[in-house]
């Protein structure tokens, strides 16, 4: 009896702390949870008071996000008096709540009620209650706990940036990113509208900027999937209805019209304003391209009416202008830019970019307005009351605040939503190294090298979706989500309160959400990673396979027998021997049986062995550089992608026995090579060929190993986008690497590794 009386205590006390944290995201900055639970099924009333509409819009609000993801129907209802049994909202001058956009909910089993100060508070304390509302995958009633939460946000900025120029989001796309930042509590919506491949926002002054700017004819358009023109652009009527519906959420718009580089299809729709009086096309290049707004008086005078459209447009007190990679060659080479730096006193090109920001800065002081720019704007001198948006690292943020101004920090590639957050072999399109979602939560926004008055410039953290290599918002969705839950407790919970597995442990309930709102979230971070010793599986046909993920979080089950693992499945507790052939299936579930991610799938016999993916395959030492890109860079659909190293097109096959290994082939891809990669061109490495087009010329061992075979590339001109390569090799003995490099003209496409197989024959010959 004892000891089934201490077993009980123990589960009563585990259940405690469970109930004590239930699934919000972020986490409040109080919360302490009472015994009893308040009941809300169809039919409960959310009171609110009479004369309060913006109360009564954000009660409508909860209740139509309820009846979205959960099939509940409250009922708003205007009532003077509290009621028992109902949800009430209020605002009240003397609610309970330390700072603004801050809230008070108390529960009892008899009612619930949300209090705030502003209509913010109030907006983000029903998130809180949706999501009290919604803590699993099942729908209908519920019962909320009895709890009390004070709460307000430790940051007064925090962001998300959007690129609709490198790829263009419909406004419904939109609308569907900004529900989901109000679910997190998020408030700036960075929204970057104009590049050097696309001008995206109507100004009517100057319709040449969408009708020839918003449009680029992509490389190889027509072709397998790539359009013949790609673009797009926001009308001023969308742009007002973006803006209202972000408003709507307690969201600010912050537009970037990025200058004076990042011009190109700006100097496209209008060469005057640029340096050469040339016309370039709208860019099609990534990376960094050289074109630059002129300093003269025509390019600021463009500048300020274009601007004056921006600010009719965004009520926002934030303009970015942008200041990035605005590399100086234009500005440099031309005789009329250095006569005006001269005739101005400034040293330099930095101090003429310094000058140039200060002039826009002035121009939207006396707009009410304030600049914010790229850490860019640090190097020539910036305006007082100029914010710094911290990107190259964090160091910017620290020059700037120890200066006094204002900063946010979305440094690259910490809180770079484009590049991939794992190295798993099924990952989508993005750049390398991966920023896990771990990475994400651990990040710090005030930096350590601040003291507490420099700390206080620090308005926040953002992260930044640039979508180069994102076509579609699909990409767009499973690059943001669930990494979004990590940065909204960075940027609201106290530091504090940051904790890894509490936050692990309330994903899944949010999972739950995205589901219920179709939003593709990855499960990259808890898809099983199925692993053998290759080596030894290859020479002796027994391995141990080990399985983990990247979160180490939830158990993993598998099967060895090819059926769908399911939690009745064995869950893998350690590494364990098998005999090849096998197939391994793994998936990985919460401790509540939820499915964490869905399962994976490795069939381990010979000639699977022999087969790598380019994906697989590192790059070869003395650049780290890389990126998984689909071949078609415009084409808008969730096509397979390629790893490529825009600078050395050189990869490792991995130590392999090679007795019995009489061939290899290959499954090559061509891939555009539409990188503007401005100074580091002299970066790219280049190589003889023999043949027209180039070859791939496999090594032993070494990059510069004995060649052991060496395979003509086919002509672009004449062959599919995908094509295959065969060759016999010389018979070897032991293990050995392989360095496989293409040596085509640097000038011409980039060739990506899709698979690499080791053939037992040479049938395929
Ligand atoms: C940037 O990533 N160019 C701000």
């Amino acid at each position: 009896m004892k000891i089934a009386g201490f077993v009980f205590s123990i589960v009563a006390l585990l259940g405690a702390a469970h109930a004590a944290t239930p699934p919000l995201l972020p986490m409040p900055a109080q919360i302490e949870v009472a015994s009893g639970a308040f009941p809300v099924a169809d039919g409960t009333t959310i009171v609110v008071p009479a004369h309060d509409a913006a109360t009564r819009q954000t009660a409508q609000y909860l209740a139509d996000l309820l009846t979205r993801t959960r099939g509940l129907h409250l009922k708003v209802k205007v009532r003077a008096a509290p009621s028992r049994g109902a949800i009430m909202l209020s605002r009240e001058a003397d609610a309970p709540v330390a700072h603004a956009e801050g809230y008070a909910i108390d529960v009892t089993p008899d009612g619930l009620h949300l209090r705030a100060r502003d209509d913010a508070g109030l907006f983000y304390g029903a998130i809180t209650l949706w999501q009290l509302m919604t803590p699993d995958a099942k729908r209908g009633p519920v019962q909320v706990p009895a709890l009390h939460i004070r709460d307000q946000p430790r940051f007064a900025w925090r962001g998300l940036m959007l690129d609709s120029a490198r790829h263009f989001q419909s406004v419904a796309e939109i609308e569907r990113l900004l529900d989901q930042m109000a679910q997190h509590k998020l408030n700036v919506f960075h929204w970057h509208l104009t590049d050097d491949q696309g001008w995206r926002i109507q100004i009517k002054r100057y319709p040449e900027l969408t009708r020839v700017g918003a449009w680029r004819t992509p490389p190889d358009a027509g072709h397998d999937g790539e359009p013949l023109r790609y673009g797009g652009f926001y009308t001023q009527e969308q742009i007002r209805q973006i803006v209202a519906y972000a408003a709507a959420r307690h969201i600010t718009v912050v537009p970037e019209i990025d200058m004076p580089g990042h011009a190109q299809a700006a100097v496209a729709a209008y060469p005057q304003l640029g340096v050469t009086g040339k016309r370039p096309p709208v860019s099609v290049d990534w990376g960094v391209n050289p074109y630059l707004y002129n300093v003269d008086d025509g390019s600021f005078e463009f500048i300020d009416h274009v601007l004056d459209e921006v600010m009719a447009l965004f009520p926002s007190k934030y303009i970015h202008v942008g200041g990035d990679e605005a590399i100086k060659d234009q500005w440099q080479a031309s005789p009329a830019v250095q006569a005006k730096m001269h005739a101005l006193g400034l040293k330099d090109e930095d101090a003429l970019q310094g000058w140039f920001i200060d002039r826009i800065g002035q121009y939207l002081a006396a707009h009410g307005r304030q600049l914010v720019g790229w850490d860019e704007i640090l190097d020539g001198g910036v305006p007082a009351d100029a914010t710094v948006m911290s990107w190259r690292g964090s160091k910017g943020a620290i020059k700037a605040a120890q200066q006094g101004h204002d900063v946010v920090l979305s440094p690259a590639p910490d809180l770079y939503f484009d590049q991939l957050q794992s190295d798993n072999a099924d990952e989508t399109a993005g750049r390398i190294p991966a920023q896990s979602l771990a990475h994400i939560y651990a990040f710090e926004p005030v930096p350590t090298d601040l003291d507490a008055a420099q700390a206080s410039h620090v308005l926040g953290a953002q992260a930044n979706v640039w979508t180069e290599h994102m076509p579609t918002m699909q990409h767009v969705e499973h690059a943001v989500f669930p990494r979004l839950d990590a940065l909204s407790e960075v940027d609201w919970s106290p530091a504090a309160s940051r904790d890894w597995n509490g936050f692990l442990d309330r994903l899944p309930a949010q999972f739950a959400r995205y589901r219920a709102q179709h939003i593709g979230y990855a499960d990259s971070a808890f898809a099983p990673d199925i692993k053998i010793d290759r080596s030894a599986a290859l020479t002796s046909g027994t391995t141990q396979v080990t399985l983990s993920n990247q979160a180490g979080y939830g158990e993993l089950h598998y099967t060895l027998d090819g059926r769908a693992p399911d939690r009745n499945a064995p869950v893998y507790k350690a590494p364990f021997a098998v005999k090849l052939p096998l197939t391994v299936r793994a998936a990985a579930f919460a401790t509540d049986g939820v499915e964490l991610a869905a399962s994976r799938e490795r069939v381990f016999d010979r000639a699977s062995l022999l087969s790598l993916a380019g994906n697989e395959m590192p790059n070869c030492p003395g650049s780290d550089f890389r990126l998984r890109v689909q071949p078609m860079p415009d084409a808008t659909s969730l096509a397979p992608v390629y790893s490529i190293n825009v600078f050395n097109s050189c990869q490792l096959y991995p130590s392999t026995p090679m007795q019995g290994v009489a061939s290899i082939h290959v499954e090559a891809v061509r891939i555009e090579r539409n990188y503007a990669l401005a100074h580091e061109q002299k970066l790219v490495v280049s190589r003889p060929h023999s043949t027209p087009f180039g070859e791939l010329v496999v090594h032993q061992d070494q990059c510069d190993g004995s060649v052991l075979a060496s395979l003509p590339l086919p002509d672009p001109a004449h062959s599919a986008r995908r094509f295959t390569l065969d060759a016999a090799l010389p018979a070897q003995q032991g293990e050995h690497a392989l360095c496989l490099i293409y040596t085509a003209p640097i000038d011409g496409p980039l060739y990506a590794l899709d698979r690499v197989t080791l053939m037992p024959g040479t049938t395929k010959l």
